[in-house]
């Protein structure tokens, strides 16, 4: 059995010196969209507590350890990411399939086409990472995470097409079963842009969670963003047992969990993880994972991110607080996300939004 609170003191003293400022960040690498094979990867974060697990060579035992982060309010209004869409061409046609926006193969760089069927003449999209990220972190001392480039020990392992869909069904399968039953449990959907996000912090080769500010996404500034992560050590990469074995170690700590009390151990590192996979105020999950020298890092983000974990979401008869042609397996339908503190109604699926905010999701204001 072993512990990593150590290690995580000292990943945490070289946090400042790894990071670069963010004006060398231009969210650019050299790189072309050359098949559509996307590189194998997996990653995830929130403002509530957030967990971190690590687990060490072979199987045995672990021993989790917990970091619980408080959660920062920004005003901050919301603004698209701007791409630079100078040269681009739009809608183009990419191996067969029509994109509107910069698209990205890698979860960290994107690309769009420079003639309206995609030949081999490609551009790299710039984000507004800077911009943006300063103006979400300007009142402290962190850097979004979209800014931090990659340790050059690290491969990224983002998500393939089947390991995002192991990852939902893992979740998915837990949030179904809870007991007692939810009212309004939601099936959860994978984001993009929360995937790069848990990309670009787990190459970072920090074993830590990012600040909770530091994972929100550029473009919905007010969603929080909750976070699970893992570290195997001195482990080979199996692209098909990776995520199982990450999210059923999370899951496991279900034998510990008491609704309404928490933990059965009264901590919250015991059920932490748990806890935030079946919040049921969880829409939108995205993962990402890097092999760090021997190590795998793998990190989940989660929005909303969890907030009550000894009431991670209303009990009662399952789903009877989603309209009934939204629900299977106990799941609701609805993965809306409400900005700017608007609030969801499950049954009818919509933002109920604040005085001064309208849209689908109150993102115009
Ligand atoms: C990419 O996918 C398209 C259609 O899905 C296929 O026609 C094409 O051959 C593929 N290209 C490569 C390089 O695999
Ligand atoms: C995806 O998973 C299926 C079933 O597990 C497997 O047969 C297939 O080869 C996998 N595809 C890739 C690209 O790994
Ligand atoms: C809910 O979503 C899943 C996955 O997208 C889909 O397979 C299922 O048919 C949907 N169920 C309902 C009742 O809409
Ligand atoms: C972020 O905002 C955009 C635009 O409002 C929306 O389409 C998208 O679904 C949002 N993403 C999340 C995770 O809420």
């Amino acid at each position: 059995m072993l512990f990593f609170c150590l290690s995580l003191t000292i990943l945490k003293i070289s946090f400042a010196q790894t990071n670069p400022p963010c004006i060398q960040c231009f969210c650019l690498y050299p790189q072309t969209p050359t098949s559509n094979t996307t590189t194998p990867t997996p990653l995830s974060t929130t403002t509530a507590p957030t967990t971190s697990t690590t687990i060490i060579p072979t199987t045995s035992t672990t021993s989790p350890t917990t970091i619980t982060t408080t959660t920062q309010s920004t005003t901050t209004t919301t603004s698209p990411l701007i791409y630079n869409e100078l040269n681009c061409v739009f809608p183009f046609q990419m191996y067969g399939v029509l994109y509107d926006k910069c698209v990205s193969f890698d979860g960290r760089t994107y690309w769009c086409s420079l003639d309206r069927i995609y030949t081999n003449r490609a551009a790299q999209c710039k984000e507004a990472c800077p911009q943006l990220a300063r103006n979400l972190l300007a009142d402290t001392n962190n850097i979004h995470s979209s800014c931090l480039e990659s340790s050059s020990s690290a491969t990224g392992l983002f998500p393939t097409l089947n390991q995002t869909q192991q990852i939902l069904e893992l979740h998915n399968r837990a949030r179904s079963v809870v007991q007692p039953t939810a009212v309004d449990m939601k099936r959860v959907s994978w984001d993009l842009g929360l995937a790069r996000l848990a990309q670009r912090w787990s190459e970072t080769c920090n074993f830590d969670h990012d600040c909770t500010l530091c994972r929100r996404l550029l473009n919905n500034q007010t969603i929080s963003v909750g976070q699970n992560a893992f570290a195997i050590f001195g482990s080979e990469y199996n692209p098909n047992t990776l995520w199982p074995e990450v999210i059923n170690f999370w899951i496991d700590e279900k034998k510990n969990f008491v609704y309404g009390l928490g933990s059965r151990t009264g901590n919250f590192q015991d059920v932490g993880h748990y806890t935030q996979i079946i919040d049921s105020n969880t829409a939108r999950i995205g993962c990402g994972a890097a092999k760090c020298d021997n190590n795998i890092y793998a990190y989940c983000n989660y929005a909303l991110a969890q907030d009550d974990w000894k009431i991670p979401y209303k009990r009662g008869i399952a789903c009877s607080q989603c309209s009934r042609k939204n629900c299977q397996n106990n799941l609701c339908n609805c993965s809306k996300l409400c900005q700017n503190n608007g609030i969801l109604d499950p049954i009818k699926c919509e933002c109920k939004c604040p005085d001064r905010f309208s849209g689908e999701l109150c993102e115009i204001g």
